[in-house]
C-alpha cells in the first residue's frame, strides 16, 4: 500500500464493483480511498467505529472491510495484552496510535499516523485526549 500522507486523511474503502457474491469469481476489486477525517465526540467506542474499524474490524480482530486490500494485515487488537504476558502495554500502544514509534520513522507504516490527524481536528491536547479515550476502549476489550 502506498504511504499515507499524514494530516487530514482517513482511510475508507470502496467496492469498485457490484454485490459481494459477484466478486469471488472476479479479480480483486477493492480499492482504497482516503477521505477527510470527520470530527467525532470524544468517546473511545465512537472513535473506534469511525477511524479504526475499517481496517481492524468492528470487533477489533483485524478483519475490517479494508483489511484484505492492505499489504500488511491489521493487527488483532484484542490480543495485545495476551501477547504481552497478560499486561496491557499502554505506552507502547499509545505510541503506535500516535505514530511516535520507529515504524513511522522508517516510513513503512501501514497504519495512518493518528497523532497528526487528530491534531488537525483540534489541538495537541485534544489529540492526546482522543488517544487516551481510544487506549481505554482498547484496554477494555482485551481477551483474558
Ligand atoms: C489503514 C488501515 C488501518 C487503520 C484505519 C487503523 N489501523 Fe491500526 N494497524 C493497521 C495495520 C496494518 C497494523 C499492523 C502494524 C503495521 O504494520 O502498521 C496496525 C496495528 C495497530 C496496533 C498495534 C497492535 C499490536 O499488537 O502491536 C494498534 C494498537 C492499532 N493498530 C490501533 C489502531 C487504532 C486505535 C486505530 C484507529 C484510531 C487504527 N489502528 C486504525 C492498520 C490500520
Amino acid at each position: 500500500m502506498q504511504r499515507l500522507t499524514p494530516g487530514y486523511l482517513l482511510l475508507a474503502f470502496a467496492l469498485a464493483a457490484g454485490p459481494a457474491a459477484a466478486i469471488a469469481a472476479d479479480q480483486p476489486t477493492k480499492t482504497i480511498k482516503t477521505v477527510t477525517a470527520k470530527d467525532t465526540p470524544l468517546d473511545g467506542k465512537v472513535m473506534f467505529h469511525e477511524y479504526c474499524a475499517v481496517c481492524h474490524g468492528e470487533n477489533a480482530q483485524g478483519n475490517g472491510p479494508a483489511a484484505d486490500a492492505l499489504k500488511k494485515a491489521p493487527a488483532d487488537l484484542t490480543q495485545i495484552s495476551r501477547k504481552n504476558s497478560g499486561k496491557f502495554p499502554e505506552i507502547r500502544v499509545m505510541r503506535v496510535i500516535k505514530g511516535d514509534d520507529e515504524l513511522a520513522a522508517h516510513g513503512n507504516r501501514a497504519m495512518p499516523v493518528w497523532g497528526t490527524i487528530f491534531r488537525s481536528l483540534s489541538s495537541k491536547e485534544g489529540s492526546d485526549l482522543r488517544v487516551n479515550a481510544l487506549l481505554k476502549y482498547i484496554e477494555g476489550f482485551q481477551a483474558k
